[in-house]
């Protein structure tokens, strides 16, 4: 069965001890309500420990926003998957257009980045979408399949089902532009049937799909009650924790 997720995504974001108020305040906000799906939290490298250790006994998890591609060795300034685990995170995000168009980050880096984050039992969350003109050109469905394709359909039935895919239209991150439930929905059934083809009906349909950018207190419902839209992977709304509560309560 595939699991409902919110996941934030703090970017650069928030200095170790901003991060620890936070931390601190959805730990409150938490006790004793019921959660209906997983939470993880997307820090900065150098919080991930701190931030682990805060939400010990909770079941927030936490993500890096990125790992090497490489083992280890003579990379400077560099952060490997191992290390990303030995903080206690356990997921990692991937594939993030910021990483894609300000850091050049290419399928093929990408394929090597998810190995490296499966070889130490980490989580990828996958992230695709579109830019606005490839959408507004319909060639939307074609960038996100290539983007699949690219960096993920190598990989054996068995490692592919240890993903989660975000679907984050370029267009509607940071922008206040959501995607409609419909664009979600019909984009997500369609990476849904992409992995039917590539890996069978069961892994497709065990693989949460997230919906990313815009998403807030106010739309994540409406976007997280389409058949195929397994959650959200948050951005600005995740920094401050009064609102990212409510979207955590979208699954209540
Ligand atoms: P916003 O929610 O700020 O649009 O960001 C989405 C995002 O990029 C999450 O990874």
């Amino acid at each position: 069965m595939r699991k409902n997720i919110v996941a934030g995504n703090w970017k650069m974001n928030k200095t170790l001890q901003e991060g620890l108020t936070f931390s601190n305040e959805l730990k409150k906000l938490l006790n004793n309500k019921s959660v209906n799906c997983e939470v993880v939290i997307g820090t900065p490298f150098i919080h991930l420990s701190e931030v682990a250790k805060s939400f010990k006994g909770t079941k927030v998890m936490v993500a890096a926003q990125n790992c090497a591609d490489k083992e280890s060795g003579a990379y400077t300034g560099e952060v490997s998957a191992s290390m990303i685990s030995s903080t206690n995170a356990t997921h990692v995000i991937l594939g993030h257009s910021e990483r894609r168009a300000y850091y050049n980050e290419t399928p093929e880096l990408l394929k090597d980045k998810v190995l490296q984050a499966l070889s130490s039992n980490l989580t990828p969350i996958f992230c695709v979408g579109e830019a606005l003109e490839e959408r507004e050109s319909d060639k939307h469905f074609d960038v996100v399949a290539e983007q699949l394709k690219g960096s993920l359909f190598e990989l054996s039935k068995d490692d592919f089902s240890k993903l989660i895919l975000a679907y984050e239209p370029v267009w509607a991150i940071g922008t206040g532009k959501t995607a409609s439930a419909e664009q979600a929905q019909e984009m997500h059934a369609f990476i849904r049937k992409t992995l039917v083809e590539k890996y069978g009906e069961e892994v497709a349909n065990d693989t949460s799909i997230l919906y990313g950018g815009s998403c807030n207190a106010g739309n994540a419902k409406e976007l997280f009650s389409n058949p195929d839209v397994d959650g959200g992977l948050i951005g600005g709304a995740s920094l401050e924790a009064e609102k990212f509560l409510p979207i955590i309560e979208a699954f209540n």
